[in-house]
């Protein structure tokens, strides 16, 4: 039984947007676990982030399946909404017609939002390229990635709520994922380095390391700092384009019937459930 209008909490934060957009978030927050968010309602049945242990290859094929995730979601924006006069449209190849057909005008609403992240995920796979890592293939993210063109074209207020999660997650708890991998990559150079097996101490969030690597810590640092992921990089100020968004998202969904607003929150636990899959990668 998901939240209606009638029963959200009247929100005092600062920034929000209120309207759907709070609704939608409080759905979102009730399916995480007390260890992700304050607010989450959920068991956890996975270790909490703190004590994972994540490979560089679990990793990669974490960045693969997002990028693919990504790639669909800033395809299916591109391509919506009719692009001209009916003259214009005659005039479309049968190719780019079918290409726009089913197609929802609503969608062009969410192009070049700013939160885009298919070119940086580019960029990164380039970089553990360029370091002498195999890529991947996508895995699980292939039949999320059907499920999400599948329902662009016949379910739009589905569609938003996955657009919405994707998009926030990653802006939320992606960033504090993306800060503990690093101090994990940063560890692994370390102790391939020094050829030192480096575990958490038991019941603790960090590793213990000899005095005498502490000064090649701070030089790893510098590197990885240098390298920091682009997926973890925004042009421009992200609380701002995250709040664009919100506005968007309203105000498209100001003309749904509580029905479609119901459908779409709904759908909340679909998206947990894929992009569980695809986060569990890292692990892999
Ligand atoms: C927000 C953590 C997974 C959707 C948040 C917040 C945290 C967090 C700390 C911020 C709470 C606040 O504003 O006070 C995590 C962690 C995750 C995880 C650690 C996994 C290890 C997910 C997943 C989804 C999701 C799988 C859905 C696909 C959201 C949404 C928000 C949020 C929509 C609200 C963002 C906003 O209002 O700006 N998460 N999360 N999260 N998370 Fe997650």
């Amino acid at each position: 039984v998901y939240a209606t209008t009638t029963e959200m909490p009247k929100r005092q934060t600062p920034g929000r947007a209120g309207g759907f957009v709070d609704e939608m978030r409080a759905v979102a927050m009730k399916l995480h676990t007390r260890d992700q968010a304050k607010e989450g309602e959920k068991e956890a049945d996975s270790p909490p982030v703190s004590k994972w242990e994540p490979s560089v290859d679990g990793y990669l094929r974490f960045l693969v399946d997002n990028k693919l995730v990504y790639d669909t979601l800033e395809t299916i924006v591109q391509k919506a909404a009719y692009p001209c006069s009916h003259t214009e449209a005659f005039l479309l190849l049968e190719l780019e017609k079918s290409w726009l057909e089913g197609s929802n005008p609503s969608n062009a609403e969410f192009r070049n939002t700013g939160l885009e992240r298919s070119e940086n995920l580019v960029q990164d796979l380039e970089w553990f390229k360029d370091q002498g890592h195999t890529i991947p293939e996508p895995s699980v993210g292939a039949s999320y990635a059907c499920y999400l063109e599948e329902l662009s074209e016949k379910n739009p207020q589905a569609f938003i709520c996955h657009f919405y999660n994707i998009y926030f997650a990653h802006s939320a708890g992606g960033r504090m994922i993306g800060r503990k991998i690093k101090l994990l990559s940063c560890l692994e150079l370390l102790s391939r380095r020094h050829k030192l097996v480096l575990r958490p101490a038991p019941g603790s969030d960090y590793t213990p390391i000899a005095p005498s690597v502490w000064c090649s810590v701070h030089v790893a640092e510098k590197i990885l700092d240098s390298k920091e992921l682009q997926f973890y990089k925004w042009d421009g100020d992200l609380s701002q384009l995250l709040q664009n968004v919100r506005d968007k998202l309203n105000r498209v969904a100001s003309s749904w019937s509580r029905e479609e607003k119901d459908h779409c929150l709904e759908e909340t636990e679909k998206s947990f459930k894929y992009s569980g899959e695809i986060l569990r990668l890292i692990l892999s």
